[in-house]
């Protein structure tokens, strides 16, 4: 019997997180009953096992609902994204950062310390990254977004310290591919790159081909996820956190592998318009050496080619 709760269910990591929870189970368990949380749904779920509880995860009747039952797992991906949390400080604090503090303080009460898994972010890292940053990088954030991350991590830290949590917090890099337009998203480009160009449609990108990113699929993302949540919690550090392995690649070479794969033609649809703040904000990242997170077992695409047929694949 498996409780799983997974917060920001309704967004793109979480909705492959829950679907392979469905499907996989989690460390050789099957998944009993799973409790989404986000602050609305599209649709009923149709599996029987899931609960959705609409609202906000900063409401402590909320939180209180989805650990009504005893909780094995969560998985805490609900954000406000950079930009929406510079813009409106009070609710960047309020989610990614108190909301974060409840989630934890609330487990406290239950049996047992719950695995508690923190989706934090590169963002912590900040602007004037070093010549290569590696686990001994110390994080300056440049914007609210990162800050609150960051002390989502020494909370999580500090919930394991006390015995309330199982927790590991894992930095994502820049995910793709979500679906739609980005929503606006500074680094929405990403993304689009791989549905336009497998759809044959041109698009303008806000970054040069020479500009180099960090990237990793939403399903090896998971993967991540989901080794954080399972493997032997006495391998973890005394941070809990750690890098996400990810794979360097500059946009062109993007381009090309997806020009290899779904036409040569692709290649000219790619008009380059580089904007200096999102090219030093996304594309100017130095190599990444992260070798106690791989150790744990975590792990990036391997090549362009898997890259693109995992993110591609939901
Ligand atoms: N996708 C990426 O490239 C990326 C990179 C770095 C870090 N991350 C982190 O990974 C996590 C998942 O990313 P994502 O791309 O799926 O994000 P997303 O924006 O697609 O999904 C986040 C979800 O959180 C929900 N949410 C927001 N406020 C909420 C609230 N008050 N209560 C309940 N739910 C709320 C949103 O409705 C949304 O469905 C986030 O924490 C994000 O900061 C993602």
């Amino acid at each position: 019997m498996t409780h799983a709760v997974v917060t920001g269910a309704e967004g793109f990591v979480g909705r492959a997180l829950v679907k392979r929870l469905l499907a996989d189970g989690l460390g050789g368990r099957r998944i009993s009953k799973l409790t989404l949380m986000d602050v609305d749904f599209e649709s009923p779920h149709a599996d029987s096992r899931v609960v959705q509880l609409a609202g906000s995860i900063a409401d402590a009747a909320v939180r209180a609902q989805a650990y009504a039952s005893p909780v094995d797992a969560v998985f805490h991906l609900a954000s406000i994204p950079g930009g929406a949390a510079e813009k409106n400080y009070a609710l960047g604090r309020s989610i990614n950062l108190d909301a974060t503090l409840g989630l934890l303080e609330d487990l406290r009460s239950q049996a047992g310390a719950p695995r508690f898994v923190f989706a934090s972010t590169v963002a912590v890292y900040g602007e004037n990254l070093p010549a290569t940053v590696d686990e001994r990088t110390l994080p300056s954030p440049a914007l609210s977004y990162g800050a609150h991350k960051l002390m989502g991590e020494v909370l999580v830290a500090d919930a394991s310290r006390l015995g309330w949590v199982q927790g590991c917090s894992l930095r994502l890099p820049g995910v793709v591919a979500r679906p739609g337009d980005g929503a606006g998203m500074m680094s929405a480009f990403m993304s689009l790159l791989f549905w336009k160009l497998a759809a044959g449609e041109p698009l303008t990108v806000p970054v040069s081909r020479e500009g180099v990113a960090w990237w990793i699929s939403v399903s090896r993302c998971v993967d991540n996820l989901l080794h954080a949540a399972t493997v032997d919690a006495e391998c973890l550090n005394a941070r809990r956190s750690y890098q996400m392995p990810v794979l360097r690649l500059s946009i062109g070479e993007v381009v090309d592998a997806l020009a290899a794969r779904f036409g040569a033609d692709r290649k000219a649809l790619v008009t380059y318009a580089p904007d200096p703040l999102i090219e030093r904000l996304f594309a100017a990242y130095p190599p990444l050496d992260p070798p106690e997170a791989e150790r744990l077992g975590l792990r990036h695409d391997g090549s362009v080619e898997q890259l693109i047929a995992r993110a591609m694949a939901d």
